[in-house]
């Protein structure tokens, strides 16, 4: 039986050479301050209400969150930027290293500006005997984009690997940003991008009108009796 190598390497596995690093090599460009906005804030009050005063550390997941979004409806790109990870701890009366340290842990954080869409390819067991190596040729092919963690040219999109998304009854998946794009082929997912490049916002979901996780073409249990 073939194994991943022996598939991979007809298919649209990447070389080591194209694989990014996270966080990248190079510190980005940072912004010379931050603060956050009245949406945020609002987030913020309402975050903060879930934990005692004595453990209000523990939100700092939640504001890093807050941050992100607001780097990407002031910029267009969401990210977390330093001088915004010093805000969250001195919000949260937190050294700043213990706020690097959480952000850089999670990858759903990203440590560089990326592009205006987030394509988060799963590539986890699942979603790769499902096609995910299809939904990546399919967005490499669209987007130009060669490596993971590379942004398009056009800056429209930034291409990342991630492991199991929890959606697998629904494989292959692709994250867009926060929605999550099932059931997925070459041809559907092209047609996802270019409705993105277009400026559409395509309903998140089973691209094959699967109803939430039901089998494909319905239901084939727990039916009316004969
Ligand atoms: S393996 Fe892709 S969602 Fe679980």
């Amino acid at each position: 039986m073939a194994n991943r190598n022996d598939i991979e390497a007809g298919s649209a596995a990447l070389r080591p050479e194209e694989i990014g690093v996270n966080p990248p090599a190079d510190p980005p460009e940072e912004p010379a301050s931050f603060a956050f906005d009245a949406e945020s804030e609002a987030v913020i009050e309402r975050t903060l209400k879930k934990y005692p005063p004595s453990r209000k550390a523990s939100a700092v997941l939640p504001l890093l969150y807050v941050v992100q979004n607001q780097m990407r409806r002031q910029t267009g790109s969401a990210w977390v930027p330093r001088v915004a990870m010093d805000v969250v701890a001195a919000r949260l009366d937190m050294a700043p290293i213990r706020v690097y340290e959480v952000a850089t842990f999670y990858f759903m954080f990203n440590m560089a500006p990326i592009g205006r869409y987030h394509l988060q390819i799963c590539g986890t067991t699942p979603c790769w005997l499902r096609g995910s190596d299809e939904v990546t040729r399919a967005c490499r092919d669209e987007t130009g984009i060669k490596g993971w963690k590379e942004t398009s040219a056009d800056g429209m999109f930034t291409m990342t690997e991630v492991e199991c998304l929890g959606a697998c009854v629904n494989a292959p998946i692709l994250q867009v940003d926060d929605d999550y794009y099932e059931d997925l082929d070459y041809d559907r997912t092209r047609a996802l991008l270019e409705a993105l490049r277009r400026g559409e916002r395509p309903p998140p979901g089973s691209a094959i009108g699967r109803i939430t996780s039901a089998p494909e073409g319905g239901p084939n249990t727990l039916l009316p009796l004969p």
